[in-house]
């Protein structure tokens, strides 16, 4: 198929520090990434919109670059959703169909979408529904399933993870990425399409803990048995880390930010008491105590870890899956945050960027860009899928596919 008629993907993560934008094709070898768009954000605070005219335009600052390498306009998008405002909650449902005289009746892809949707709470009107993923089915009350469809039984139950937003606030962001230019193919809560993107099979089998820690939030997400059991997000991310190094250094948050950034894996145990931080003022530097700073870190790390821990308690689950937590998004850099996750050991800790279960270019391998990647898998997953996709249709139970389309680990990119 010619280049320019073949089918792309595209995602828009719309973050509180960055907007990066992702397009990819599908090739015989796997998701091939080809295009890039990356801009500071500006109007968003914890994933809500606080200044349309400014994010309006960090957004198409992000699509242009991606449109300007792809050498025409992006095609519609999945954009990222978080935030206080978002909510979850797991519910039940079932539905029962005769079987025929003679013969049994199999599950159609009918009766799942009848079973999902009723499983979804009556909502206020002031929410809108996200997602309705479904956990797992039961047939007749015994087997328990990932994918009824084509299976006999009269049954059919379903347990599922309903998440909704504001209605205002996904209108507003929605909105916003609209009047950039880019038709809005779909909302995805940002935990979701960052776990799509860098837990393996075998995480989301045995359990695991995602927090994509951000630049406003942190968002957690709890998975058992290939399943969601928990969504929520925490209003901390790599801003406190920072605000704390201004306040406890007594700098101002631009000098601290380059403090956070240098004091990375390379400096963590460096043995000069002081760290020297250019830029400050025209030519100037300045030093801060490098222990002093460690600490500052440190402590701001040990409080998320036990923020996160204390949801994972929230989540229903009497001990820690057994994967443990795996770390992504920009602020999981901070080795500090790391080290914190470790001190209390009982579970293995990873940091994870797209890259680390992808095969992808190695410009993608990059903690921030998690959630970017996560998106255009969703895109994948959700354009190819048979029929149009309704919100109840949806992830992890198209999982299964989307690991197929990843390369072997270790392929050449
Ligand atoms: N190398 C690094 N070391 C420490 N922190 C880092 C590093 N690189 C980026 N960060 C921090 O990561 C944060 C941004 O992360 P990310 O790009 O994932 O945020 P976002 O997606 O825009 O925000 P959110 O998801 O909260 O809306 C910033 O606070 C930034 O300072
Ligand atoms: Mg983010």
């Amino acid at each position: 198929m010619s280049r320019s008629k073949e089918q792309l993907y595209a995602g828009v993560d719309v973050g509180t520090t960055k907007i990066a934008t992702v397009v990819a094709r599908v090739a015989s070898s796997g998701i091939e990434v080809v295009a890039l768009g990356h801009a500071p954000s500006i109007g968003m605070r914890k994933g809500l919109v606080v200044d349309a005219a400014a994010l309006t335009d960090a957004v198409r600052s992000s699509v242009s670059e991606a449109a300007a390498a792809l050498g025409k306009r992006l095609p519609p998008a999945y954009v990222s959703v978080t935030g206080a405002h978002v909510a979850s909650v797991n519910a039940t449902a079932s539905i029962t169909r005769k079987a025929g005289e003679k013969e049994l009746r199999a599950f159609t892809e009918g009766d799942v979408d009848e079973v999902l949707a009723s499983s979804v709470p009556e909502m206020d009107p002031s929410s809108v529904l996200l997602h309705a993923v479904p956990r797992r089915f039961a047939i007749d009350g015994h087997s328990i399933v990932h994918d009824p469809v084509g299976l006999c039984g009269e049954w059919l139950a379903v347990e599922t993870h309903v998440v909704s937003g504001d209605r205002r606030a996904v209108a507003e962001l929605a909105g916003v990425v609209g009047d950039a230019g880019v038709k809005v193919r779909g909302m995805v809560l940002q935990h979701l399409a960052s776990a799509s993107a860098v837990l393996s099979a075998d995480e989301l089998e045995r359990g695991v803990v995602l927090a994509d820690v951000g630049g406003g939030t942190t968002d957690i997400a709890v998975f058992e048995d290939r399943a969601v059991r928990h969504t929520s997000a925490i209003g901390v991310g790599g801003e406190q880390f920072t605000s704390d190094l201004a306040v406890g250094l007594g700098i101002s948050p631009e000098v601290a930010e380059r403090v956070k950034l240098a004091l990375g894996p390379a400096e963590t145990h460096g043995t000069e008491a002081r760290l020297e931080v250019g830029g400050v003022s025209e030519g100037g530097t300045q030093l801060v105590s490098r222990r002093r700073a460690h600490e500052l870190l440190r402590d701001r790390s040990l409080e998320l870890v036990r923020l996160i821990l204390h949801r994972v308690g929230e989540a229903g689950t009497d001990r820690m899956p057994a994967c443990g937590l795996v770390l992504t998004g920009g602020a999981s850099k901070l080795s500090a945050l790391a080290e914190a996750a470790a001190e209390y050991a009982r579970y293995p800790v990873r940091v994870a960027a797209p890259s680390s279960a992808l095969a992808l270019p190695a410009e993608l391998d990059d903690a921030s860009l998690s959630s970017a990647v996560g998106l255009v898998l969703w895109a994948v997953e959700h354009q190819r899928a048979r029929k149009a996709v309704a919100p109840v249709r949806e992830w992890p139970r198209r999982l299964a596919s989307a690991l197929r389309l990843r390369r072997p680990q270790g392929a050449s990119a």
